[in-house]
Parts: structure tokens; C-alpha cells; sequence
């Protein structure tokens, strides 16, 4: 068997009796997952597919929805082995509790549904005909308002206390002509404070002036700048409420 000796007892116990196949599974197997799981009662197709994960378009009852999956064994990180069930649970609980937390602090994010080990659901953005389009594949009417609006959600979501470290204009819905925050999978949540604060805190703001630059460059294209100091500055003391850094 390929990949041995990274794999730990618990898995070459579910190999022995056959309750993972190392091959990714085929888009009705996923499908047929979604569903025996509970998160959907029907599975469409597959609107994204990023590094870690891919994204399907559901249906839940009548309502549409979304359910992101965590890939098991493709990934776009080197060395390409399969990855445990456990961990991959582990980064969808992750991004979950994230999205959960910026929502509930009244972030500008997609209503989360529920978890279920590598896979969550969340409230689709878009209406019958498709679903709402990425920051980068769009072309503003009103970028002025636009860009203020992105920026009072990049500080929305610091005053719920998360910090989005991959931000981005793909990673930025526009759906009713406003943005809406998507892919926390790398966020910072700064309020809950793990790991020594100023690592953390120095962590989010290095991925926030990251992020900046890149709307910044984004909206160069407008003729417009995101002034990522003024930004970094005020959420900077939003989620440094003792004075840290
Ligand atoms: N709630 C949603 N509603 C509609 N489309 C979504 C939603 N969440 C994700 N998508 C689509 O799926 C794509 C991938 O989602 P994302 O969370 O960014 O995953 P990745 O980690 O693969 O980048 C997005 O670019 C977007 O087009
Ligand atoms: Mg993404």
C-alpha cells in the first residue's frame, strides 16, 4: 500500500476492514455521503473547487444551500498522500466554528448550517439562475460604495472577532450588490487567545496587511486605493482591546 508509513494505526485499521478506499470518491459517491449524513436531500453540481475542498450546490427541502467538503486524498499540497478522516474533520470544524462565530457577531457571512466530520453546510449566496458571482469575476456599477462596504466588513468581522487571513477577491461574493465574506478556513479568531496573544495577534494583523494588499491591488483597477494603514490601524485596536502589541 502506498504512503505506509505516514499512516497511523487507526487508519491502517479502517484499511484492513475496508471503510476507506484510497481513491477519491466520484461526485455520486460524495453526493450519496451529503445525504446519508443529513446535510442535503439533494446534491447539483459542484460550484468551486479550491485546494483543500470542494463546494456543491444543494438542496435542502426546497431551500438551496451549500455544503463544502474537505477533500480525504487530493490536495494542492506537495507529497499529494491521503490525509485522515480525522483531520480533515478537524479543518472543517475549524472553518465551521469560525463562520459560526463571525456570523453570530453579526459578520457579513453566509448563515452556517451544520457539521458533520469533513463536510458543513451553509446558506447559499445567489438566486435560482446562478450563484453569486466572486469579487474578481465581477464588474462593479458602484465601486466607490463597494469598496467602503468591503471595508466595513473586513472590520465587521474584527469586531465579531475573526480575522480573515486569505482575503481576497475570490474569496468575496457579491451578492445584492454587497460583499459577503467566504473561506474562513485560515481564519484568526482574536479573542480567544490559545497560543501566547502577541503570536496571535501579530499573526492576524501580518495576514490582514497581506489580504489588504491584495484588494488594494484589486481595486487599482477602479483607480481606487483601500488605504490598508487607516484599515489596519483601526482593527488593530478592535481586537488589541489590552493594549498587547
Ligand atoms: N455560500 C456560498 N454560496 C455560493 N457559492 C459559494 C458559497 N461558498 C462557496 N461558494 C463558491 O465556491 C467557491 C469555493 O469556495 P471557498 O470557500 O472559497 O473554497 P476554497 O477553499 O476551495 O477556496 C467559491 O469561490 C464560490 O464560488
Ligand atoms: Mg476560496
Amino acid at each position: 500500500m502506498p504512503n505506509d508509513g505516514y499512516l497511523d494505526e487507526s487508519v491502517h485499521w479502517k484499511v484492513r476492514n475496508e471503510l476507506i478506499a484510497f481513491a477519491e470518491p466520484t461526485h455520486g459517491e460524495v453526493a450519496d455521503t451529503i445525504r446519508e449524513v443529513g446535510l442535503a436531500t439533494e446534491v447539483g453540481q459542484r460550484l468551486g473547487s479550491g485546494k483543500e475542498a470542494d463546494v456543491y450546490l444543494c438542496r435542502e427541502g426546497r431551500r438551496l444551500t451549500v455544503v463544502k467538503v474537505y477533500r480525504l486524498y487530493r490536495t494542492a499540497h506537495r507529497g499529494g498522500r491521503p490525509i485522515k478522516l480525522e483531520s480533515m474533520g478537524q479543518r472543517a470544524l475549524q472553518e465551521f466554528d469560525l463562520l459560526d462565530y463571525a456570523w453570530q457577531g453579526g459578520a457579513h457571512v453566509p448563515r452556517p448550517g451544520d457539521r458533520v466530520e469533513n463536510m458543513f453546510s451553509m446558506q447559499y449566496l445567489g438566486d435560482a439562475q446562478a450563484p453569486a458571482p466572486m469579487l474578481q469575476h465581477t464588474r462593479l456599477e458602484a465601486p466607490e460604495d463597494f469598496l467602503r462596504a468591503t471595508v466595513d466588513g473586513i472590520e465587521g468581522l474584527a469586531e465579531a472577532g475573526v480575522v480573515h487571513s486569505d482575503l481576497s477577491p475570490f474569496n468575496i461574493l457579491v451578492h445584492q450588490g454587497r460583499p459577503w465574506f467566504i473561506d474562513l478556513a485560515a481564519g484568526v479568531r482574536v479573542d480567544r487567545l490559545g497560543s501566547p496573544p502577541w503570536e496571535r495577534l501579530s499573526e492576524a494583523i501580518r495576514a490582514l496587511e497581506h489580504g489588504l494588499g491584495t484588494l488594494d491591488r484589486y481595486f487599482h483597477r477602479y483607480g481606487l486605493r483601500v488605504e490598508p494603514p487607516d484599515i489596519l490601524r483601526r482593527v488593530r485596536t478592535q481586537i488589541d482591546r489590552y493594549g498587547i502589541l
